[in-house]
């Protein structure tokens, strides 16, 4: 079985695309088979894995208009059981092109369905709530949310949770909150500890232990056409984010407490 999970955050800049990559990678060193989906019209997944000329390629819009199958799109990173669909430039037409379309919701989960040669599947959606992350939400089976700790991080996560449960009346009744992540934490910021400490108040168990620090190396790795967790594994930003993909895989049961990774 496949499992799917979307990385969701209408904020920009958030760390949505970094907690993508890092997670898919971590999860692909324990012998899990990975796909990416770059859903978002930056292509930023495609290149933070080192792939540069998008042009020539199929991508996620031509799997998510039917165009062309999955299976013959999506392609083989530098890691080891680590895949990608990547986006091309035709992806940011697709909002304004998809209005008009029946079905317009269930575009991706039609085009996902039968996929199960992953383990995983991480979707690494667009900063914005439209067309393409309603996409991601329907055909997802759950949702990570990274978070920012600044000022408005709590209105924002309140409309993210809103929309996840519109999507479970409407569209994808099984859908689930898989968790909050805390992104780019400084803890020599008395607002990153205020805002953390508010949200783990009100969401409780739903946020990860791990905090994902600011890093300056997890903000290099990118131009290197690497994960940070490959690019410098010892640094703290990816001790944090192998720490964190610890945490989800025991949610999974996949792994136990107490096991250590390879
Ligand atoms: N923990 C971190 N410490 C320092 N820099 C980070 C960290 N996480 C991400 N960055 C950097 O911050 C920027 C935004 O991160 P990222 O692209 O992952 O966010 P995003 O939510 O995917 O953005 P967008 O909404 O534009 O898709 C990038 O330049 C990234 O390299
Ligand atoms: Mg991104």
């Amino acid at each position: 079985m496949t499992k799917i999970i979307a990385v969701v955050n209408q904020k920009g800049g958030v760390g949505k695309t970094t907690t993508t990559i890092n997670l898919a990678t971590a999860f692909s060193t324990i012998g899990k088979k990975i796909l990416i989906i770059d859903f978002d019209p930056q292509g930023n997944a495609t290149t933070g894995l080192g792939i540069i000329d998008k042009t020539k390629m199929s991508g996620s819009y031509d799997v998510l208009i039917g165009k062309v199958p999955l299976q013959y799109a999506y392609l083989r990173t530098n890691i080891p059981n680590l895949y990608i669909l990547p986006a091309n430039v035709h992806l940011s037409g697709a909002e304004i092109e998809l209005v008009s379309l029946n079905h317009r919701e269930s575009l991706l989960k039609n085009a996902l369905n039968g996929i199960n040669n992953f383990d995983y599947i991480f979707i690494d959606c667009p900063p914005s709530l439209g067309l393409l992350t309603l996409n991601a939400l329907v055909a997802t089976n759950s949702v990570l949310i990274p978070l920012q700790c600044e000022f408005y991080a709590l209105e924002g996560l309140s409309q993210i949770l809103a929309t996840l449960n519109q999507v479970r009346k409407n569209l994808n009744p099984t859908i689930e909150l898989q968790g909050i992540v805390l992104t780019m934490f400084d803890a020599r910021s008395n607002l990153n500890t205020q805002v953390a400490a508010d949200v783990r108040l009100h969401l409780k168990d739903k946020v990860y232990q791990t905090q994902i620090p600011r890093n300056i190396r997890l903000a290099e790795a990118p131009s290197f056409g690497k994960p940070a967790v490959i690019y410098d594994l010892k640094c703290y930003g990816s001790q944090s984010y192998l720490q964190l993909a610890k945490e989800i895989l025991t949610q999974e049961g996949v792994f136990h407490e107490g096991e250590t990774a390879a």
